[in-house]
């Protein structure tokens, strides 16, 4: 028996190359069935209604989904090829969008002694001892850090960015 009292998860598509083929899956999915079918060929109402199972939802959300996770900025505040500063689940975060419609984010506390890092175009800056970091992956182009940025899952909602978490 399915269990019915927990939730079933949904993931979000992370962001990124799936972003596209996210919106197509959904959309061929709310596509007619048989669009070339007349209506006057249907005996019954209910032999085209889409199948109902008590499964866990697709492992995607379309624009008329709510989203799951905490709202993070709006895809259009975040440039392509650049970065905003920002706070995900009350801590500080660095968002970027290295190419139109990929949104990455990372904590924005320095892996060399945790000063909070400040998103600089295609690029991140520590302001305490001039670390640098590659906005799109986080990696450290400058230290004195060694470690890259901790990355953190986020996903598009429509036209907002979502903490996918
Ligand atoms: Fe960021 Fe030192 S704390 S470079």
């Amino acid at each position: 028996m399915p269990d019915v009292t927990q939730p079933a998860r949904r993931t979000i598509l992370t962001l990124g190359a799936t972003g596209a083929f996210g919106g197509a899956l959904v959309l061929a999915g709310c596509a007619p069935s048989s669009p070339t079918s007349s209506p006057s060929s249907s005996p019954s109402p209910e032999s085209s209604a889409p199948e109902v199972t008590n499964e866990a939802p697709a492992e995607t959300t379309g624009p008329d989904q709510p989203a799951t996770g905490a709202d993070v900025a709006a895809l259009a505040d975040v440039p392509v090829g650049g970065s905003v500063d920002a706070t995900i689940d009350g801590e500080p975060a660095l968002v970027a969008q290295p190419t139109a419609g990929k949104v990455v984010a990372f904590s924005a506390i320095c892996t060399h002694q945790g000063c909070v890092v400040a998103a600089a175009g295609a690029e991140f800056r520590c302001p305490c001892h001039g670390s640098q970091f590659d906005a799109a992956t986080g990696e450290v182009l400058n230290g004195p850090a060694i470690d890259p940025l901790s990355p953190i899952e986020v996903a598009v909602s429509g036209d907002r960015i979502v903490a996918a978490s």
